[in-house]
């Protein structure tokens, strides 16, 4: 048994933070970030919206794609690194909002790969006969663990949120994914407090990164994960018709895509509208290119993520 995506959604909250407007928060300019990220614009979440709120949305929305009733979803597996609560998990607030029966919720902690991480757990569920039909979410309010005084990371993250509704198939669909992390990084990606390590007094918990060094293990391990991917499956240059990577930085994404041999028409691109959403961003472009019909039913698609950890993930997939 295999797992086939048979819907898709998307959801970004109403209000859009330009380059224009973190000109007035910090010392940058729009000619800066446009250039070393290919960032224009962000959409961040209004007052008293959370992850939860943004994830319903999106699911819903894949849902209504896929054409199936809330009722018929078997297992719900949500990525994101910024949950509405310590819990219940974002899964089961969707549960309960969509109004999906008893089923099993649960949710995926691993920063930009979060997404990918939850299509695998799903995919492999589905596999093992444990579900028929997951609902895949990848949803994030970053806005509210970024400090609005460091310009080394106010200018790259977003909020949003997009996912997947998978069905049993007896082809594939998910062929291919792969896993993995490396946790002697962490200091280069990650925040200064949580729960059981509390903020200092008053202060907020807020993400920390050394750019310029994780640029670089970004570009290597995704170049890795593109030449494991082409060498387990058996790839050919031109075989992948479309690449849906995380969305970080423009010029990771141009020098994943130079290693994979394909060009930057066939890469579904959402950084310059979006920045970084962390665990949105791969189902958000996903939907994105499905859509506005560059996907297509029969395409092969490649998705990559990187993300603090480090953590990073593929996912080769017959749409
Ligand atoms: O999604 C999870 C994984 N995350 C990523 O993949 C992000 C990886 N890193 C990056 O995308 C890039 O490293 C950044 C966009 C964060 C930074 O780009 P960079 O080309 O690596 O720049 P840099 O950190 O080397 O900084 C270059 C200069 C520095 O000034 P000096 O030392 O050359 O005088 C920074 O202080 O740019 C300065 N700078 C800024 N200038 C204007 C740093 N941030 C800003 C800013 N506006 N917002």
């Amino acid at each position: 048994m295999y797992s086939r995506i048979i819907g898709t959604g998307r959801y970004l909250p109403e209000r859009v933070m330009t380059n224009f407007d973190l000109e007035k928060l910090v010392d940058t300019s729009d000619e800066w970030i446009r250039a070393r990220t290919g960032i224009s614009e962000r959409h961040i979440a209004a007052e008293g919206e959370t992850t939860s709120d943004l994830a319903s949305h999106a699911a819903r929305n894949a849902i209504d794609a896929a054409g199936v009733e809330p009722e018929s979803i078997d297992m719900i597996v949500v990525g994101t690194t910024t949950p509405d609560l310590v819990f219940p998990n974002v899964g089961c607030l969707l549960q309960e909002r969509l109004g999906i029966g008893a089923c099993p919720a649960l949710s995926v902690e691993t920063a930009c790969s979060s997404f990918i991480y939850a299509l695998t757990v799903a995919d492999q569920f589905v596999r093992t006969g444990l579900a028929k039909r997951p609902l895949v979410v990848g949803a994030e309010t970053m806005s509210r663990i970024i400090d609005w005084t460091d310009r080394e990371t106010c200018v790259l993250f977003g909020d949003g949120a997009g996912a997947v509704v998978l069905d049993a198939a007896s082809e594939p669909g998910i062929i291919f994914s792969s896993l993995g992390a490396d946790g002697r990084y962490r200091q280069l990606l990650d925040t200064d407090s949580g729960i059981s390590q509390p903020p200092p007094d008053g202060k907020k918990t807020s993400l920390r990164m050394k750019g310029n060094e994780v640029f670089k293990v970004a570009v290597r391990t995704l170049e890795g994960m593109v030449d494991e991917v082409i060498e387990k499956n058996n790839l050919k240059q031109g075989d992948i018709d479309w690449f849906v990577p995380h969305q970080a930085n423009l010029r990771i994404i141009a020098a994943t895509a130079k290693r994979l041999k394909i060009p930057m028409e066939r890469v579904i691109l959402t950084v310059a509208e979006h920045g970084n959403t962390s665990a949105a961003s791969i189902p958000m472009a996903l939907d994105t290119g499905i859509r506005d019909g560059r996907i297509k039913r029969g395409d092969l698609l490649l998705l990559e993520a990187f993300g603090g950890g480090f953590t990073w993930g593929s996912s080769l997939i017959r749409y």
